[in-house]
């Protein structure tokens, strides 16, 4: 399986956005958490459910990405809801990350300014965990300690550059009106500017991915240096979908629908071939 995933990757490569893996904020948070279980596949139980492949698949990004050729957005913002996030399998905790970002994608893979919440389930389906965090990548995460999240809070991320090599991070829950801020520069990181995006991200090594549902960013926009306000919609966004190995099928699979409608970005949970 090992060797599968190795040839998936090198096939996706050919395929898919330059994305970081991101691997150091992979084991970064993956470390925090309290025993990341085997990577157990249980038996997948639909075959079917084809659907149209969107422009773009990645191994770990799903959602709608704004791409300009020179810098252009200087903020990008949504609101989402905490996903009730649920699983099939057994004997795992399956994770997935909802942010916004700005770069990370299309020629400016080297930084990634952005803000969201981690949302695990383990295998009882009862054990839902969830975490608030700040990234300016390739820097580690940092949590939002003491965010408060809850299953169907409506929260808010932005994040906002104030020159390439800073800016803000911001996560507020409108149910409680809490907000977290912070302002972070970087010493590695420098930010083009070309990209703004609305993400889902399989942030995990593991090839599960929890059902989430559909998490539906609203009211989202970029903002760009001449102070216009740029939809997804308006901006003709690439959508983008996870596309992950199955053991079980011994093929490809696309886990993701996305869509763009005006100032809404869905990212549906819809493995092709039943999921893991
Ligand atoms: C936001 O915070 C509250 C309180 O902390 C929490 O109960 C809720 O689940 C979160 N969402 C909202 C509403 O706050
Ligand atoms: C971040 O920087 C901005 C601009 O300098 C400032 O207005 C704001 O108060 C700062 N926020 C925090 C949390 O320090």
């Amino acid at each position: 399986m090992f060797s599968a995933k190795l040839l998936v990757q090198a096939l996706l490569a050919t395929a898919v956005l330059a994305i970081p893996n991101s691997k150091e904020r992979l084991a970064t948070r993956t470390a925090r958490r309290q025993g990341k279980p085997a990577n157990l596949i249980s038996a997948a139980k639909v075959t079917t459910n084809e659907f149209a492949v969107q422009e773009e698949l990645s191994s770990n990004w799903a959602g709608a990405i704004l791409i300009a050729d020179t810098a252009t957005y200087v903020s990008v913002t949504g609101t989402f809801t905490v996903p009730n996030v649920l699983t099939d399998n057994d004997n795992v905790m399956e994770c997935a990350a909802a942010w916004v970002g700005i770069d990370g994608s299309t020629g400016c893979e080297g930084a990634i300014l952005q803000t969201g919440i981690d949302f695990c389930v383990a295998s009882d389906e009862k054990t839902q965990s969830f975490d608030a965090w700040y990234e300016f990548f390739p820097a580690d995460v940092n949590f939002f300690d003491g965010f408060p999240l809850s299953v169907g809070d409506s929260i808010t991320a932005t994040a906002t550059v104030f020159t390439p090599t800073s800016g803000s991070l911001t996560l507020i829950n409108n149910s409680k009106d809490v907000t977290m801020s912070v302002n972070v520069t970087s010493s590695t990181a420098s930010l083009c500017q070309t990209n703004a995006e609305w993400i889902i991200e399989d942030y995990t090594s593991d090839p599960e991915l929890p059902n989430w549902g559909t998490v539906t960013f609203t009211d989202a926009f970029a903002t760009t240096l001449s102070g216009a306000q740029v939809t997804p919609g308006d901006g003709d966004a690439t959508l983008i979908d996870i596309e992950l190995f199955s053991p079980d099928f011994e093929e490809d699979e696309v886990m993701t629908q996305s869509s763009v409608d005006g100032n809404t970005v869905a990212v549906k949970y819809a493995p092709a071939l039943g999921g893991f």
